[in-house]
């Protein structure tokens, strides 16, 4: 029964949006393309060159980034390069061309999707930085005041993030997290925390981090608009008590690696598609475990390899300290590992909730 709900939720919100998520994706290859042309990539292979000549003419030092990189754009299904086995050369499909922006948008799309993927297109840029042998860290970079710190809360405001929270939420019974103390990890500037705290009609303890201090700065101070506005959006005639100091969530600047929580603090962890961000998602989940009480629920919605994203999921490895995407074996080995049983996963979305032993 919970499995339905789950897949009715996802299939009836997240199905008109769904093409969204594909679009995002689209721009994300664009992005990470368009940066490799700009970098002068394709005209250097238009003839054949090795893959020592590449990194030598343009002075790329991350080896294993830079192959990885080439052979994702080999193994594109537009078939923009051939690749040499014998020779290790790539060659630019002469015959192919590369997308353009128009290409993938209409002019709908770009108010709606491409001012929200601002910030992709800033990712994109440590592409160069990581080959040549740079780290840029993205939690500094996304704190900076000014659009890209805009449009990435805009972006998190998108129905898409709804529809997953509405599905993760249907994987467990909301009336047993009432009066709970909660965590929610990752919690982007509060709109999430907000959303939850409507779920439980203002009546839990919440907790909720987020390693970008502008984030956590906004939600702290604006909370209660943030609330407003959520209501008006996802919950326009419930019935919710006022905001007062009793249900005021605490916002916390944190990652999910480092958690500066006690052991057993809490009764419930949240978290949405967070763990690829981090450094190392087995330390998270060792650390989730950790400030569980035993006997507590851990529920959300993380997506796993094989993915439909790897474009994203190179554009976010350039950067320093993100791991990017793993398999669903070493998810659950690590749940396994940090004290979690009865996990249970439904739909590729990666909708999920695991008990703390
Ligand atoms: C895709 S957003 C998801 C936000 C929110 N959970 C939602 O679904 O609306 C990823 C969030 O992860 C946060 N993040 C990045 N690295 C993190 C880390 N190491 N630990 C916890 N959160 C992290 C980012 O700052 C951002 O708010």
């Amino acid at each position: 029964m919970g499995n339905l709900k789950v897949w009715f939720t996802l299939i009836t919100q997240m199905g008109p949006v769904a093409s969204t998520g594909k679009k995002f994706e689209k721009l994300n290859r664009f992005f990470v393309l368009d940066i490799l042309k700009t970098e002068g990539l394709f005209e250097f292979i238009e003839a054949p060159k090795t893959y020592d000549e590449i990194l030598s003419h343009f002075g790329y030092k991350d080896i294993p980034y830079t192959r990885e990189l080439l052979n994702l754009v080999r193994d594109d299904k537009a078939k923009l390069i051939f690749y040499s086995k014998e020779e290790d050369t790539y060659q630019k499909n002469p015959d192919a061309d590369l997308p353009t922006l128009h290409d993938l948008l209409t002019i709908h799309d770009f108010e709606r999707i491409y001012k929200a993927s601002k910030v992709p297109q800033k990712f994109a840029k440590a592409i160069p930085n990581r080959m040549s042998g740079g780290s840029i860290n993205f939690i500094e970079e996304l704190g900076e005041p000014g659009p890209s710190l805009f449009d990435y809360d805009e972006a998190l405001t998108h129905k898409l993030y709804t529809a997953l929270r509405n599905s993760s939420f249907a994987i467990i019974n909301p009336k047993n997290l009432i009066g709970k103390k909660i965590l929610d990890i990752g919690c982007g500037s509060g709109r999430e925390t907000a959303e939850i705290w409507i779920k439980l009609k203002g009546n839990a303890d919440i907790v909720a981090t987020d390693p970008v201090e502008s984030f956590i700065e906004t939600a702290k101070a604006q909370f209660r608009t943030i609330l407003e506005e959520t209501i008006q959006k996802v919950a326009r005639n419930k019935i919710l008590p006022d905001l007062s100091d009793h249900n005021y969530p605490e916002f916390a600047v944190m990652k999910a690696e480092e958690l500066t929580i006690p052991d057993e603090t809490f009764d419930v962890v949240f978290l949405q598609q967070i763990l690829h961000w981090t450094s190392d998602p087995r330390k998270a989940i060792l650390e989730i475990g950790r400030v569980l009480k035993p006997g507590g629920l851990f529920f959300g919605c993380q997506g796993t390899k094989p993915l439909q994203t790897p474009y994203m999921d190179i554009m976010i490895r350039a950067h320093e300290n993100v791991c990017g995407f793993f398999s669903l074996p070493d998810l659950k080995s690590w749940l396994k590992e940090a004290g979690f049983t009865d996990y249970k996963r439904v739909t590729p979305a990666g909708i999920f909730k695991t008990i703390k032993s």
